[in-house]
């Protein structure tokens, strides 16, 4: 579908930081980068990202990968797919051929649901821009409410027609299959084999994942309709809860600003926005949802809720926030004028009116709450020690103790009680708080046992899209553990080698010319192999290492270029720190001393670069490999034990590996032979028995030949051994 020429651009333009930075606020932390995990509730940053090596992974779930498996697991897409998802990210152009009939019956519900959403957002803004309808009555409603050509634009705001099947028919004449209009619920069956719009009449607010894929839409109606909005049915690809309008565009700004506006509507965005304010998104009239809390949280822990400034808003203001203090999130609130709504209150003000309302009264949530709840008290004790608990209840959710007794001394104060008594009555709740959840958990887990047992059916109201989203790629160590037998266990553990130091230089090989060529331990394993013409009898080891062999010629052009690269920056480096640190009033001796230090320092930058790129040149490859099995093998590999851990004992491990690569090498090839002469031992003593067993003189001369062949195995058993145990007393010395 995607010729190898472009698969490879797009493998080697997409940025791991850069495709995970859509996702996931990521952190510098050393060599790596570090965020919240996107795939598992993650409190504290266990999401690891390396440029260097092209992958992800998160140490507390496990999951990641490379580009392709990032967008894979975190879209739910295919290999293919996710290639597209990169290339359009990166303005690469791909040639598509027709798809086979095959093909196209792969090619996912989910992914053919995005696509006739993509297609119906820009029918309903070509309907907006380009009929009579569209203008006369959606955009005359747009400019009516002051949207701007921009706004209209960047949301994606489009017409649904007053017919009750344009659409349908429009959809269907295009080729899309009937069932998928009613599956992503822009139409509904008439039960006369056609179909009704769903938005007829309305204007229509596509709904953007975080991806920026339409997964659904919000349609408002433009007469005295009771329903003001419609919005898309849940689906497998638009679960509500999950989803906050506004986020795809917002993103970036909450990133770079490090906060975000909660406002409740699609209006309130876009206004906002217009207004200036792009870091805002909207709960969509509900109470924000755990799912959602966690999304922005991979953004900010800063967030603002806007609400009307009237008594309901300040009401709803103080519902549901107590989700976000135990997510750990800074909550503050902003009360807005008692006659408006975000929307209204940015139409009618200007950027630096608005910043500086919000500079004026935007307030800690806490702070706020108990003031609202003191201000209702008036004196009356019983009221004030409800409003003390309630307070005291949100402050238990805080999961800072730091943060937790601040509010204690302030509340202490406000309330006029005492700080300790405050202190101990948090505690007590957050103890509570614990029974509760532990019985919660206790619950979960028993109904899951039922479940699993069949005893009782899962509960009605579990998104769908669990059930239906292909299962992850959920990265294990099955594959060793399969490895039961020793000669498979070997041949993996030889590859693991091969897939994290093949291109590293080996030893030198001499060759008849005279010349001497340096040999990389994919060359030296091949050498090894061919000299006793071996196989490997895993077919995912053999795949592997012959990519890598085949990868050498690419290696060594690559090799050239990078190695003149790294030389003249270390000249670089040279001439430029010597000529900062020596100073005319230096003698020879001390110029020469300082001279010395630098080059040594510039000589080792250059052999750490150089080690780098040959470890990880294998690796970047096969991390995007369209085989799933090769792509785990290789994460497994790239990432297990050691890699990109957060604790620096640990890399002095790999250093070790790394050093020790001409015993290991070697004395892995060792241990696979002898295991695989074992087998042979094994084999050859089985048929003696048989032959004992059997008896009879025609047994002997076959029972003489097994035994010579069995004397000969066990000797170079004998001999392998030796080696073997040879190099682990006797570990070389390391290299340099
Ligand atoms: N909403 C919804 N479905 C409804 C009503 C409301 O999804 N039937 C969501 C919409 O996201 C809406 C938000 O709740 O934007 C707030 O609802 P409301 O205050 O009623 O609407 P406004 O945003 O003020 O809409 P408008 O300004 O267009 O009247
Ligand atoms: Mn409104």
């Amino acid at each position: 579908m995607i010729d190898r020429q472009t698969v490879d651009r797009i493998l080697s333009t997409a940025d791991i930081v850069d495709v995970v930075s859509d996702f996931v606020t990521l952190k510098k932390r050393g060599a790596n980068w570090v965020g919240l995990c996107p795939f598992h509730n993650d409190r504290n940053p266990s999401f690891y990202v390396s440029r260097a090596k092209g992958i992800c992974k998160c140490f507390s779930c496990g999951k990641g990968g490379s580009p392709v498996n990032f967008i894979m697991e975190h879209e739910q897409l295919s290999y293919v797919e996710a290639l597209k998802y990169l290339a359009r990210k990166y303005h690469i152009e791909i040639q598509e051929r027709e798809l086979t009939d095959k093909e196209r019956a792969e090619q996912t519900q989910r992914e053919a649901m995005l696509m006739l959403n993509e297609w119906a957002c820009q029918w309903f803004e070509q309907q907006l821009h380009d009929t009579d309808e569209g203008r006369d009555v959606g955009m005359a409603y747009f400019r009516e409410r002051a949207f701007s050509d921009e706004s209209i634009n960047k949301f994606h705001l489009g017409y649904s027609p007053e017919n009750r099947n344009a659409l349908y028919r429009a959809a269907t004449a295009k080729g899309f299959n009937r069932q998928l209009l009613f599956d992503t619920g822009l139409c509904t069956d008439d039960n006369h084999g056609g179909g009704y719009d769903r938005f007829r009449g309305r204007v229509m607010f596509p709904i953007f994942n975080v991806a920026g894929k339409v997964v659904g839409f919000g349609g408002r109606t433009l007469r005295n309709d009771p329903a003001k909005y419609v919005n898309s049915p849940e689906s497998i690809i638009y679960n509500k809860r999950n989803e906050l309008y506004g986020l795809s565009q917002a993103k970036r700004a909450i990133s770079k600003e490090n906060k975000c506006f909660i406002v409740e509507g699609y209006a309130d965005v876009i206004s906002m926005h217009q207004a200036g304010f792009e870091n805002v998104i909207a709960s969509s009239g509900t109470a924000l949802t755990e799912e959602q809390i966690h999304v922005i949280h991979r953004f900010t822990e800063n967030v603002t809720e806007l609400f009307d400034g009237d008594a309901a808003g300040i009401h709803a203001a103080l519902r549901g926030v107590d989700m976000l203090l135990r997510e750990g999130l800074n909550i503050k609130v902003l009360p807005l004028p008692e006659e408006d709504d975000p929307d209204s209150f940015a139409r009618s003000h200007s950027a630096s009116e608005i910043a500086e309302y919000i500079q004026a009264n935007e307030t800690d949530f806490i702070r706020f709450k108990a003031n609202v709840l003191l201000k209702d008290c008036q004196g009356d004790p019983i009221k004030q020690s409800q409003a003390i608990t309630d307070v005291v209840g949100s402050i238990a959710n805080i999961p800072s103790p730091i943060t937790r007794s601040v509010y204690a001394k302030e509340c202490s104060t406000l309330f006029g009680v005492d700080e300790r008594m405050l202190l101990h009555e948090i505690q007590k709740r957050i103890n509570a708080n614990r029974t509760e959840e532990a019985k919660r958990k206790q619950r979960e887990r028993e109904r899951a046992r039922l479940q699993a047992e069949g005893v009782i059916q899962p509960q009605a109201d579990e998104p769908e899209a669990t059930a239906a989203t292909p299962a992850p790629t959920v990265i294990t160590k099955k594959a060793e553990d399969e490895a039961g037998n020793e000669v498979i266990k070997q041949e993996r553990e030889l590859i693991r080698l091969i897939v994290k130091y093949a291109m590293c230089f080996f030893c030198d090989t001499a060759y008849e010319d005279g010349s001497s060529r340096p040999t990389t331990v994919v060359e030296y394993v091949n050498a090894e192999l061919q000299l006793d013409d071996m196989r490997f009898s895993d077919p995912l080891c053999q795949k592997i290492f012959d990519i890598a062999i085949n990868l050498a010629p690419t290696f060594y052009q690559d090799w050239e270029q990078y190695e003149q690269q790294i030389e003249q920056e270390r000249k670089n480096f040279i001439t430029e720190q010597c000529r900062a640190a020596v100073n005319p009033d230096m003698g020879s001796e001390e110029i020469k001393r300082v001279e010395d230090k630098i080059t040594a320092k510039a000589n080792a930058q250059a052999q750490a670069a150089k080690n780098e790129f040959r470890q990880d040149y294998l690796v970047k490859q096969l991390v995007s490999s369209p085989d799933t099995e090769v792509r785990n093998f290789a994460f497994n590999a790239a990432t297990s034990r050691y890699q990109l851990s957060k604790i620096h004992t640990q890399f002095a491990t790999i250093l070790s590996e790394f050093d020790r690569l001409e015993t290991l090498v070697p004395g892995t090839i060792d241990r696979w032979k002898s295991a695989i002469v074992q087998e042979k031992i094994n084999a050859l003593q089985q048929k003696i028995n048989e032959c004992q067993t059997a008896g009879g003189d025609d047994k002997n001369e076959e029972l003489l030949a097994y035994m010579t062949e069995l004397s000969i195995q066990i000797e170079i058993q004998r001999k392998l051994s030796k080696l073997i145990g040879e190099r682990i007393i006797n570990p070389r010395a390391t290299k340099a």
